[in-house]
């Protein structure tokens, strides 16, 4: 299980007065995927256009690069601006398989300053029911530090 206290202040450290979103998405993905063994996909998808994302820094096998808003649990959770703790990826209507060993997914939704969407950030498992609201919890307040002021 991840010390998320832990991780968050290495992140803090390590983004502290960078302000490019693409460098900090490599640097936050990085950092996570590698401190949890649960995590076997750790990415980011950037809002390019309205009702779009497209891939951003990650690390794991290949994800697909494109997804609007309409498909996907990426696509539900930039479309609700909500959380999404998937137990069973099969059983989520529309899941978007990048990886056929895939069990469970956070997403979370990634805000910059003013509420501005700038992304989600997909953390994928092949553990089923790998995620709870205290990884919820902890990753938003790491994408609140990272991102919530730019
Ligand atoms: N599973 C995601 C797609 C991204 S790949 O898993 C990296 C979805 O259903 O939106």
């Amino acid at each position: 299980m991840s010390d998320y206290d832990e991780i968050r202040a290495r992140i803090r450290a390590l983004c502290e007065g960078e302000t490019d979103e693409v460098a900090l998405m490599a640097t936050v993905a990085c950092e996570l995927h590698h401190s949890d063994e649960r995590f076997d996909w750790t990415g980011f998808y950037r809002v390019v256009a309205p009702d779009l994302l497209k891939i951003g820094p990650y690390q794991g096998g290949h994800g697909c690069l494109v997804i609007p808003f309409s498909r996907g649990v990426c696509g539900a959770c930039a479309r609700t601006r909500e959380v999404q703790l998937v137990d069973d990826v099969e059983a989520f209507p529309g899941h978007i398989a990048c990886s056929s060993s895939t069990r469970s997914e956070i997403l979370l939704p990634v805000f910059g300053a003013g509420g501005r969407l700038i992304g989600v950030l997909d953390i994928d498992s092949d553990r089923p029911a790998a995620f709870d609201s205290r990884d919820a919890e902890a990753l938003s307040a790491i994408l609140a530090d990272v991102f919530g002021h730019l």
